[in-house]
């Protein structure tokens, strides 16, 4: 009998991509491949993109390049790129790299077992439509790629936002919420499979309104629906707007014990000019009142957030009222970029800012946000939270998990077990996570 089919998915981007891939590798399980980790194995080769910022794109071309010599020696081998390069590039990426046999856009990763059939017989096989037809309905497939007691699970996609820089609008579509009732039975079929924490994912996942039976379910509702799963201990969700944060879902942090201390929403800015050349439609003021509300349901939340740099026509002055929002809201945790101008967005356009300008100001924010993030997990230190522990660290005995507040917790102690929750006293901060002890 002939060998299964081994496929090699390599990840980009963000977390929806991590939840694609493992739709990805189940939709092809049923062609008979199952996953390898080493591209010299693999028969398949799936590139799951990024097209975020220019290098997140850029990246994928040298990584191709670098199964140049595989391809060579087995002809066989079909190499493929899905995700959000694949949706802006697609034709692009067979004319640079003809080597690439199959290009799939996010919305047609059900068709994904025909398209890798073709591409198997010899032919090149490009798929970048938005389809009428429910992808998730078809990709539901057992979630036998599931391991660990941590998933994601997609809830909501695309965004008809236009946020002036971005591409996700162009890379993944229009808004588009899965039904509840798909939803309840994805999560309850990875509770069985022995996941306890869920993180609802969405590019505008606070936006979510699902049509259930008995109307509309905004995202509080399936928070709450979604609680009473014996057996699901945590419920997280990421990416949201400020403009899509209601009374609800605010109170949902008060009221949800399941739904943990910790709420990413991106600002971008501090400055109201810049907020409005983004087109993001709330001010800084707006945004710092919001989070006196957050904070006011749910005291001790950990708040993280996205930032960008530079962005075209950011003076200086602007730029301080980023440092000052920064100061004044006081995050756990954050992530910063300078601004990348991807084509076909708006913002790309305009007059941009000088390299240099960009770099200088992401050096002055990020060593703000870090200051913040250092002092919030110092703050940590001889406090006791719950940690969900996930996997064996690196040291012998050690393992990690991740505390209600998403720090990184590592302890050393036997008796711990992957899956489950205990209650730790931490006893050091490290740059990046935090020790304890089991208490
Ligand atoms: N340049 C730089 N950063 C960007 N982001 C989105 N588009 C761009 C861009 N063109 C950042 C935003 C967003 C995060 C996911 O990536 O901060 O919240
Ligand atoms: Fe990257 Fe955005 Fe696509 Fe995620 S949705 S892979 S962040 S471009």
């Amino acid at each position: 009998m002939r060998d299964a089919k081994k496929l090699f998915i390599r990840t980009y981007g963000c977390q929806m991509n991590v939840y694609d891939s493992e739709r990805m590798a189940e939709a092809l399980a049923e062609s008979g491949y199952v996953t390898t980790d080493s591209p010299e194995d693999a028969d398949l080769i799936l590139l799951n993109t990024c097209h975020i910022r220019e290098k997140a794109a850029e990246k994928i071309y040298s990584e191709l390049g670098r199964y140049k010599g595989l391809k060579a020696a087995r002809p066989d081998l079909r190499i493929g790129v899905a995700g959000c390069v694949a949706q802006a590039e697609g034709e692009e990426i067979m004319r640079r790299q003809p080597m690439v046999d199959l290009v799939v856009g996010p919305q047609s990763y059900h068709r994904l077992p025909e398209l890798t059939a073709r591409a198997e017989s010899g032919g090149k096989a490009i798929d970048t439509d938005f389809p009428e037809e429910d992808k998730f309905e078809k990709l539901a497939g057992p979630r036998r790629a599931r391991r660990g007691p941590t998933a994601f699970l997609t809830v909501q996609e695309g965004c008809d936002k236009f946020c002036a820089f971005c591409v996700v609008p162009y890379t993944r579509g229009m808004e588009v919420s899965r039904p509840p009732a798909q939803v309840m039975a994805e999560a309850r079929e990875l509770v069985e499979r022995g996941v306890r924490e869920i993180t609802l994912l969405g590019q505008n996942v606070n936006a979510y309104h699902g049509a259930g039976e008995d109307g509309d379910w905004p995202l509080a509702r399936l928070i709450g629906e979604l609680a009473k799963i014996d057996g699901l201990e945590r419920i997280r969700f990421t990416t949201s707007h400020p403009n899509d944060m209601d009374d609800g879902l605010i109170a949902a942090f008060a009221e949800c014990e399941k739904l943990m201390p910790y709420l990413h929403l991106p600002v971008q800015s501090g400055s109201d000019r810049i907020l409005k050349a983004m087109n993001r439609r709330h001010t800084a003021a707006d945004y710092v009142a919001l989070i006196g509300r957050i904070r006011a349901a749910r005291p001790d939340i950990l708040l993280s957030g996205d930032f960008i740099v530079g962005f075209p026509g950011e003076t200086e002055e602007d730029f301080a009222r980023t440092m000052a929002l920064v100061e004044e809201v006081n995050y756990g945790q954050a992530y910063s970029f300078k601004y990348s101008p991807r084509p076909g967005t708006p913002a790309a356009e305009r007059d941009q800012v000088e390299e240099a300008v960009k770099s200088e100001r992401l050096a002055r924010l990020q060593e703000l946000l870090d200051a913040q993030q250092q002092a919030a997990q110092k703050a940590m230190v001889g406090r006791e939270v719950s940690v969900l522990f996930e996997k064996p660290g690196r040291m012998a005995g050690q393992m990690v998990g991740k505390s209600q507040y998403l720090h990184a917790v590592h302890v050393t102690d036997p008796s711990v077990r992957a899956g489950e929750i205990r209650a730790v006293r931490i006893t050091a901060s490290a740059p990046n996570s935090l020790a304890g002890e089991v208490i």
